[in-house]
């Protein structure tokens, strides 16, 4: 029997990256176990500031904390992205709020008068009327004064319909969505691939002098929606509540439990379900 599958052209995406630094190399293939781990593997070797890693079809996907990402072959986007920016490690974890900006700008192209619906849970899950629509993970090496590579992995849920989309893991997870289900449109992967690369194009840029952290950091507090809100925060030492106090200018979260300030730099956070 002949394979009639037809594989998506990645390449396509290139049309629409004219003059962008990312993307200008992308290596696809219809399966990847993980393109994160593609990427991160390239990254160590040596490759270059740009390389994208996406596949039509990923069979073992990692979240943050090493939990399972599912996707679906063709309907969903998954990527992952080479970063060398001339900056100090420590600024690297900007590049998660990047991303979750650059995938809020994205839809917010794609679906007119979304903007409202389209926010961001600290620090980078995007959700769509509180549903959450992408996951965003973000590794690297480097020393303190310098970062040697970083790798963004994204994944978003595009053309899944409503029984394809997954049970939350725990009752406190959000629910999932896609761009199928909360906007009822179907979308092209290399075009929305591009989409979120020449938004992410600028807006990791910005992440390399004062003046862009502060500009990037603005930006996403604009889009945070959680802050303000009773949340609880899981983290390596444990899981604290408290109300989110506010996002730093190195994009970290401020909670306060009661009355005293504590500073997160990575963590899971839940929003309190409002009765
Ligand atoms: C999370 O919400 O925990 C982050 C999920 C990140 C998933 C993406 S899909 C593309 C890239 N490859 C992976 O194995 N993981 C990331």
């Amino acid at each position: 029997m002949s394979d009639t599958i037809s594989h998506i052209d990645w390449e396509s995406s290139k049309k629409f990256l004219r003059g962008i630094g990312l993307g200008t190399s992308i290596h696809s293939a219809p399966q990847m176990p993980s393109t994160q781990a593609s990427a991160k593997e390239a990254a160590r070797l040596g490759a270059p500031h740009g390389a994208v890693f996406v596949t039509d079809y990923q069979s073992d996907g990692r979240g943050r904390r090493d939990r399972a990402w599912h996707s679906i072959p063709r309907v969903d986007l998954t990527f992952s992205t080479i970063f060398r920016l001339d900056v100090a490690t420590r600024h690297a974890h900007l590049l998660n709020l990047a991303a979750a900006l650059a995938v809020a700008a994205a839809l917010e192209k794609n679906f007119t008068g979304s903007r409202d619906r389209v926010n961001i849970k600290w620090p980078n899950d995007v959700l769509v009327d509180s549903n959450k629509i992408c996951g965003i993970i973000c590794e690297g090496s480097g020393t303190v004064e310098h970062l040697d590579y970083a790798v963004l992995g994204i994944g978003l849920n595009v053309n899944r319909t409503e029984e394809n989309l997954p049970t939350p893991d725990s009752p406190d997870r959000p629910r999932a969505t896609s761009t199928l289900v909360s906007f009822g449109k179907k979308l092209n992967l290399p075009s929305i691939l591009a989409d979120v690369l020449a938004e992410l194009d600028i807006l990791s840029a910005m992440i390399t002098t004062d003046d862009g952290r502060r500009q990037l950091v603005d930006e996403y507090r604009t889009r945070c929606s959680t802050i303000g809100k009773r949340v609880r925060v899981i983290s390596d030492d444990g899981e604290t509540f408290g109300e989110a106090a506010g996002i730093t200018d190195d994009g970290e979260l401020l909670l306060d439990i009661g009355g005293e300030i504590v500073v997160f730099d990575a963590a899971d956070v839940v929003h309190a379900r409002v009765q």
